[in-house]
């Protein structure tokens, strides 16, 4: 039976069942990197305190290289009583380097450990992360540019409401991932925090220089408390929350393109890049990529619950629970990972169908223009809408387009309509006349993507070369 590290205190084995109940190593295998770089670091701060003479720390450090490269080259092998990744990597450098791999442990608990290496694999993800979101954010603001003047209905309870532009309507989820990335970097200042150094709860006895391991490691700071530094999984919680919220924005989006997208709207066509048809009519061409991503919400909603559940009412310190952390955390960065750039792939190859959204604009949409037009002749707001909600009435009843009705028409319901009156009444002039900041005019809506172009890291003039 391989030794286990825990093992002197024990007579008995552990039984088949729990022993694969308690292994972490099948998914925490994916820590190794940051694993090694954390010992290399801890074996360079014990040198320092002189726990390791300068030719031990060397010795470890060449066999914690070649266990690196092992990794890299995947030909590192995984043996029955490898726990964790921690477990495995010390077991192999015992392997390579004989008992002296067992000083390297010296002060330092899995407790740790486990919390170090996390914040410094979530950090390096965290960076991707927000690359992603800015290349989604860039397709978003190109697209933008390019149907600057598509008017379409804008919605609310998903009836039609007042004109906007397509751009306005897009660009809109480019600010809902702007707060996304604001909070990741906001987020990223609470993990970037080193715990090595806190031993299993108590502190290091062995004078470990632990600004110099956060130097080392790249950490911006410390933690304070070594109690709260082995077992807080805030951070954690913090990006699952993230990765909720900006999931939820990726699902909003997918739903809204996904009836534009159906026969009835036809307003945008997807790629065939990103659907997939039907193994039983030949005709059908369905938004699969769209509905995956308002799929996995459910998934990464899931997961923040499961987490969030998993940390209350565990009292003080590490407790094995806090192993559970793991495979939610694993997964959130893998799906999204994956959406930020199906959706960034979705959006850059969109086909926009500006006939087909023109032919369903109601000209009902224009009411508030009739309104506004009664108000600038002087009528008091509250009764203009109740003269234009007569007008309505009747043009629904007629099925006649307000552009259409003569002027006479409207002079039987105010002497305040004018031959100006029809002029009024363009999608485009009302969209125009919404120009206050974050209007849908089409100053403002430039005005809004000069904004987000300073705010977005992606290369314009690229994207609009290919
Ligand atoms: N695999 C463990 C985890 O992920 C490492 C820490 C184990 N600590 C301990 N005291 N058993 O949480």
């Amino acid at each position: 039976m391989s030794q286990q590290l825990w093992g002197g205190r024990f007579s008995g084995a552990t039984d088949a069942l729990m022993r694969k109940f308690n292994d972490s190593i099948f998914f925490d295998i994916r820590l190794w990197e940051a694993d090694l770089d954390g010992s290399m670091a801890y074996a360079k701060a014990l040198a320092r305190a002189s726990v390791l003479t300068e030719e031990e720390a060397d010795i470890i450090q060449d066999g914690l290289d070649e266990i690196r490269a092992e990794f890299s080259q995947r030909r590192f092998e995984l043996k029955s009583g490898d726990e964790d990744i921690h477990s495995a990597v010390e077991r192999r450098l015992g392997e390579l380097i004989g008992d002296l791999a067992g000083k390297l442990h010296t002060g330092r608990s899995r407790n740790d450990q486990v919390a170090t290496d996390t914040r410094l694999w979530l950090k390096r993800k965290l960076v991707v992360l927000r690359e992603q979101l800015d290349t989604l954010q860039g397709v978003i603001v190109s697209q933008a540019i390019t149907h600057l003047n598509v008017i379409m209905p804008g919605y609310t309870h998903l009836q039609q409401a007042q004109p906007v532009r397509f751009s306005h309507w897009l660009l809109s989820y480019a600010w809902m991932f702007q707060r996304d990335k604001e909070r990741l970097d906001d987020l990223t200042q609470r993990v970037d925090v080193m715990p090595l150094g806190s031993g299993a709860l108590s502190g290091n006895p062995f004078k470990i220089d632990r600004v110099f391991l956060a130097q080392a490691l790249g950490f911006a700071a410390l933690t304070a408390n070594s109690m709260d530094a082995v077992s807080d999984r805030d951070y954690i919680a913090e990006f699952l929350s993230w990765a909720a919220i900006t999931q939820l924005h990726l699902s909003r989006l997918a739903e809204d393109l996904i009836i534009y997208s159906s026969r009835e709207f036809g307003f945008v066509e997807l790629d065939d890049a990103y659907s997939t048809g039907s193994s039983l009519m030949p005709q059908k061409k369905n938004p699969d990529s769209l509905e995956l991503i308002r799929g996995k919400t459910g998934r990464v909603v899931g997961s923040l619950t499961g987490l969030l559940t998993t940390l209350k009412g565990q009292p003080s310190t590490y407790n094995k629970d806090s192993q559970e952390d793991k495979e939610p955390l694993f997964d959130t960065v893998d799906t999204l990972g994956m959406t930020l750039p199906i959706a960034a792939g979705v959006i850059k190859t969109l086909k926009v169908n500006p006939g087909r959204i023109y032919d369903a604009m109601d000209s009902l949409m224009l009411a508030t223009e009739l309104a506004d037009y009664l108000v600038d002749k002087g009528l008091p707001f509250r009764e203009a809408h109740h003269l234009v909600g007569k007008i309505v009435q009747q043009a629904i009843a007629i099925d006649q387009p307000l552009y259409s009705f003569p002027l006479a028409a409207y002079k039987k319901f105010s002497d305040l309509f004018d031959r100006d009156v029809h002029e009024r009444l363009t999608f485009n002039r009302a969209a125009d006349r919404r120009d206050s900041l974050g209007g849908t005019s089409e100053n403002a809506v430039k005005a809004q993507i000069e904004l987000l172009r300073d705010l977005i890291e992606f290369d314009f003039d690229e994207e609009v070369a290919d």
